[in-house]
């Protein structure tokens, strides 16, 4: 029988039953078939776009961290997709798109997001949730909320969080007694039991931290959830063993990473990162699937720089350059509206990245907002109070006291939005890419000049 991964999700789903497959031959080595896709700046790389891409040849795409922070938009046929916490894949019909352990899920802004894409004639019937997820609560919103509230006067400022719960919810998981997650919607005497306890505790924290009484009633927590929990039962499961029986079976599994690498909680600018293993470090944490299964892991990353919310930016710019590229690239917040701010490319920060994850190729996005600049200023190393360095600092207040040392190059004035092949693109644009190729010591596989699907070029 040839190999369905739709019908064997469908099939894990129904049942009920998982990891009913004999393991015995699991000694054998299974080909390292599965992708990697992650962000190697500070978000907004175009991910999304990517993965869409690189969908149809693989059997199922996989989120593994972050929640509704992340925004990834996509466009097909000119119609323009925003999703936050729904795999990109879920646009390739009847694709399992696996919302995995690792991510913490506001079920509501889920429901919201899968229904709008039903309304609009998505197949949604691939989405797959993790039972082991954790659960973003009202709560987890007010603090988040109210923290950065409160860090906005004081010294070092706020971190500019999307203020979608994550940091509290991530919290809580470490915390373990005050945390709920997927597999308790849909045991509704184990939600209703933990609500009793955690309701009264959110109550007392957050209202001591000084926004005014507050009062979380256990028992309307308990019905809402449940109600939400019921909508996604049909779809929640243990995709630890889905993953593994479909990776047993020579499935192609797609991982897609949200945020980026420069906010990874461990190895991003500290802190101001969001709550999450944003790089390849964070797939076996999240899906419970080996890193030695990733054979290829693409970074994606921007011609330019951008960073949304506070934190170091060595690289970035005002005034007049500044709005050119914010305009061009439509350099808004697809979560929160926020502008982004912009600057030209730091490629210490993209080589340590790419260090991290272990990339093996990248992907330049966003190529064409550079069009019409006489020169291109890039970042290839730092000079730091104690000398010059090609090594990056995550540390907040050591990437602070950076300055950039640019390398100038000539800009390219071709518009490059109609390019479709590596031969039409112009010299001094290939000029960039090579200089990128030869700062970070990895190859470019795709180049992206405009949103849209066929926008996207393949290098030799
Ligand atoms: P949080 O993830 O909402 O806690 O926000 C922490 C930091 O990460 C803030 O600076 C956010 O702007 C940033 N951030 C989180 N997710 C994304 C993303 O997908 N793109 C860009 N920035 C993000």
């Amino acid at each position: 029988m040839t190999h369905d991964p739709r019908r064997e999700v469908r099939e894990v789903l129904q049942s009920g039953t998982v990891g009913s497959r004999d393991f015995s031959n699991s000694t054998q080595p299974v080909a390292a078939a599965c992708t990697a896709v992650v962000g190697l700046q500070w978000g907004d790389e175009g991910k999304g776009k990517i993965v869409d891409a690189l969908a149809p040849t693989h059997d199922a795409v996989i989120r593994y961290n972050g929640g509704a922070n992340a925004g990834h938009s996509v466009q097909v046929g000119g119609e323009r997709y925003a999703l936050h916490l729904v795999p990109s894949g879920i646009l390739n019909p009847g694709k399992p798109a696996v919302i995995a352990g690792g991510v913490v899920v506001d079920p509501e802004a889920l429901l919201k997001e899968l229904d709008a894409l039903s309304a609009r004639g998505v197949d949604i019937s691939g989405f797959v949730l993790s039972d082991r997820a954790h659960v973003v609560m009202p709560y987890h919103k007010d603090e988040d909320a109210l923290r950065e509230t409160m860090l906005k006067n004081a010294e070092g400022g706020e971190i500019g969080t999307t203020r979608r719960g994550i940091g509290p919810c991530y919290a809580d998981k470490a915390n373990r007694s005050s945390a709920i997650r997927v597999g308790d919607l849909i045991r509704p005497a184990v939600l209703r039991r933990k609500l009793v306890v955690i309701a009264p505790f959110k109550s007392a924290v957050l209202s001591a931290m000084g926004s005014g009484p507050r009062r979380y009633d256990p028992h309307q927590l308990a019905e809402q959830f449940e109600r939400l929990g019921e909508r996604l039962r049909p779809s929640i499961t243990d995709t630890v063993y889905l993953l593994h029986d479909m990776v047993t079976n020579g499935s192609r599994l797609l991982f897609e990473g949200a945020n980026a690498t420069l906010l990874d909680v461990d190895h991003g600018t500290y802190p101001f990162v969001t709550a999450s293993g944003c790089s390849v470090l964070g797939i076996p944490a999240g899906t419970g699937v080996p890193g030695v299964r990733i054979g290829d892991a693409l970074g994606v990353m921007k011609a330019y720089s951008t960073r949304v919310g506070g934190g170091p930016f060595p690289t970035e710019l005002q005034g007049d350059v500044a709005h050119r590229i914010r305009e061009r690239g439509r350099e808004y917040g697809t979560t929160t509206g926020r502008p982004r701010r912009v600057g030209w490319l730091d490629l210490v920060a993209v080589r340590y990245s790419a260090m991290i994850n272990g990339v093996n190729a990248l992907v330049v996005t966003l190529l064409d907002v550079l069009s019409g600049f006489e020169e291109i200023r890039v970042c290839t190393s730092y000079q730091t109070p104690s000398g010059e360095t090609r090594r990056f600092l995550p540390d907040g207040d050591a990437l602070k006291a950076v300055e950039p040392i640019y390398t100038t190059i000539a800009g390219f004035g071709e518009d490059l939005s109609t390019v479709r092949s590596e031969r039409d693109l112009p010299p001094a644009a290939r000029a960039y890419l090579a200089l990128i190729e030869r700062e970070v010591g990895v190859k470019v596989r795709y180049v992206g000049v405009g949103p849209d699907r066929q926008q996207t070029i393949a290098l030799s």
